[in-house]
């Protein structure tokens, strides 16, 4: 069965080829749109949607043609409506209707962070039950996934996303958008002392990344280089998260951690959370890294999964700016 998925949420515009009956990814074409946002310093829907709309008959064509896939012979196309920019969702959904319609194919509709929840698990059964960790440009939940479409959010950001404060950190410091790869790079690289930010004394499993941020700012105002307010940032940030996912394991009782969306593909986080498997005894499940950010692989493997549990959705299925994972 080959599966069309089709991403275009925010500022990616994304198709993948997926082969379910191999679990291969056969293309997994990305066109990013980072230099049209970057003059604003962050993501503008009405620009992003423009964009989408200029860009997804060439990624289509682009990611049929890798796959080496003739149009008719998809069996399915999976296509994010919700959570995301609305104008930018209506690009994809209006395109994936529109294709499903056209090839007499089956349309499923996918939920954004259920695919980065499930990404690491692209091209086999998803091992339930297991707690995600997404950390992402608009998400940083904690879920306890106990089957397919039954998710628990254990604990969330009461104020920005982790991904969300590392662009305006990176903001502050100049370092361009998207900033966490560019202050990821900078706490390579940096090699000197590191400064101590407050970690917010948020309860339970619920994070808060604005006084951090605040923090961070103040230590530049304040005079200290940017590689070291980078790397200052990025340690702290890191050890939060690293810290609510380890609480988390102690308080659900369940040692299988899934962790995926943009910010897992960052280094140091990466490499803690090795750590923290290798401490813990955790079964541990990163997103490849080409699967981390937006993405069609993960939108067509669970559209596929989706669509094996309860069938198509309607043409009429519309799209949805906000969609908490755990409500549908
Ligand atoms: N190496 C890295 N370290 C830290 N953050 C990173 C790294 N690489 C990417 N990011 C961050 O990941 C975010 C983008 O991730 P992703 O594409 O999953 O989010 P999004 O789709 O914009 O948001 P959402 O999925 O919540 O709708 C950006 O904020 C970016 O700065
Ligand atoms: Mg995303």
């Amino acid at each position: 069965m080959l599966v069309l998925g089709i991403d275009t949420s925010c500022d990616d515009t994304s198709v993948a080829v997926y082969r379910a009956d191999t679990g291969r990814v056969l293309s997994n074409v990305v066109s990013s749109q980072y230099e049209f946002h970057a003059p604003f310093g962050g993501v503008v829907p009405e620009v992003a949607a423009r964009r989408h709309a200029e860009q997804i008959d060439a990624v289509f064509n682009a990611a049929l043609k890798e796959a080496g896939v003739e149009p008719k012979e998809l069996n399915l196309v999976a296509t994010t409506n919700r959570p995301g920019l609305l104008p930018a969702l209506l690009v994809g959904l209006t395109f994936g209707k529109g294709l499903s319609f056209r090839l007499g194919i089956p349309f499923k509709a996918v939920h954004h962070i259920e695919a980065h929840l499930l990404s690491p698990f692209i091209g086999r059964e998803p091992p339930f039950p297991f707690i995600g960790l997404v950390v992402s440009g608009g998400h940083t939940v904690i879920v306890v996934a106990e089957k397919l479409g039954k998710y628990k959010v254990v604990g969330k950001t009461l104020d920005d996303a982790v991904g969300e404060a590392y662009d305006k950190v990176a903001k502050l410091l100049s370092l361009g958008y998207p900033g966490g790869p560019a202050i990821d790079r900078l706490y390579r690289s940096y090699r000197g002392e590191l400064l101590k930010l407050p970690k917010p004394k948020v309860k339970g499993l619920d994070f808060s990344f604005s006084g951090i941020k605040t923090a961070t700012r103040r230590l530049f105002e304040q005079g200290a280089p940017a590689v070291q307010v980078a790397a200052s940032f990025q340690e702290t940030a890191v050890d939060y998260l690293v810290e609510k996912l380890k609480k988390a394991v102690k308080e659900v009782g369940v040692k299988r951690v899934a962790v995926a969306g943009g910010v897992s593909a960052n280094s140091l986080l990466r490499e803690r959370l090795l750590t923290l498997k290798e401490e813990k005894g955790i079964e541990l499940h990163l997103a490849p890294l080409e699967f981390t950010s937006d993405n069609g692989a993960m939108v067509a493997y669970t559209g596929y999964l989706r669509f094996l549990l309860e069938g198509a959705d309607p043409l009429t299925v519309g799209a949805q700016a906000r969609s908490p994972i755990d409500e549908g």
